[in-house]
């Protein structure tokens, strides 16, 4: 199976909570991941939807789920997604105890392992994490909600992870979530980052799946005529 050079992943926070299952079948064939977004009301203040949604979601959908975790504890919590069969859990810097340990967990269940940093949190001191990562996910709004506009300054970030990726020789995928839209999508892109979480930019559209084919053209640097 060849490899998509880049990643467009449409967050269901910015779909119709009672229609989670049309909204991942309305992006099928358009988007390479459904981005999942797991809020506890402690890591951060919103809540939004746990295990039991994202195991009964996985039956709705070949696309590979990208859980990001925005909880408290994601030592105890986060193998629970990958054994529910996710693509790849991501969990925060600021909340894992032993992000290696955690990584190498969910690696052994099957799934791949991704690290965020919020906005908030400098990136240097987790590039020697590289080696245990599939997944860099740089936030580029603060965590906790969808429609929050996109933090620039986010890139410095973005293109110091690449560069780590680059001299490590790692397969990494760095991705951005927050803001991401089609004013702002090329420059992330540029600044090095391959992967793009969209939610108000996907389901904000008429039409999703093509919202996310414009996005990918957008990030891949074509005109979108
Ligand atoms: C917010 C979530 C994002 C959110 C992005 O903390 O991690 O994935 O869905 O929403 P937009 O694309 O609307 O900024
Ligand atoms: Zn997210």
């Amino acid at each position: 199976m060849s490899v998509p050079s880049l990643i467009v992943a449409p967050s269901i926070l910015a779909a119709d909570f009672a229609h989670l299952a049309d909204a991942a079948r309305a992006v099928e064939g358009a988007a390479d991941w459904l981005h999942v977004d797991v809020m506890d009301n402690h890591f951060v203040p919103n809540l939004t939807i746990g295990l039991p949604v994202v195991q009964s979601l996985r039956k709705t959908t070949t696309l590979p789920f990208d859980c990001h975790l925005m909880i408290e504890n994601p030592d105890r919590w986060a193998i629970g997604y990958a054994e529910a069969g996710a693509y790849n859990v991501t969990f925060h810097a600021e909340a894992a105890a032993d992000p290696v340990r955690l990584a190498n967990d969910l690696r052994a269940a099957g799934s791949r392992a991704g690290l965020a940093i919020d906005r908030d949190t400098p990136v240097d001191k987790y590039l020697d994490l590289l080696p245990h990562l599939d997944t860099v996910l740089i936030m580029t709004i603060k965590a906790g909600f969808g429609g929050q506009a996109f933090l620039p300054e986010m890139l410095d970030k973005v293109r110091q992870v690449r560069r780590a990726v680059a001299a490590s020789g790692l397969e990494i995928r760095v991705e951005v979530d927050g803001g991401i839209a089609d004013d702002t999508i090329a420059q992330a892109a540029e600044a090095g980052a391959d992967a793009f979480v969209a939610g108000t930019a996907v389901y904000g559209a008429d039409d999703p799946a093509e919202a996310v084919r414009r996005l990918r053209r957008l990030a891949s640097g074509a005109s979108d005529d």
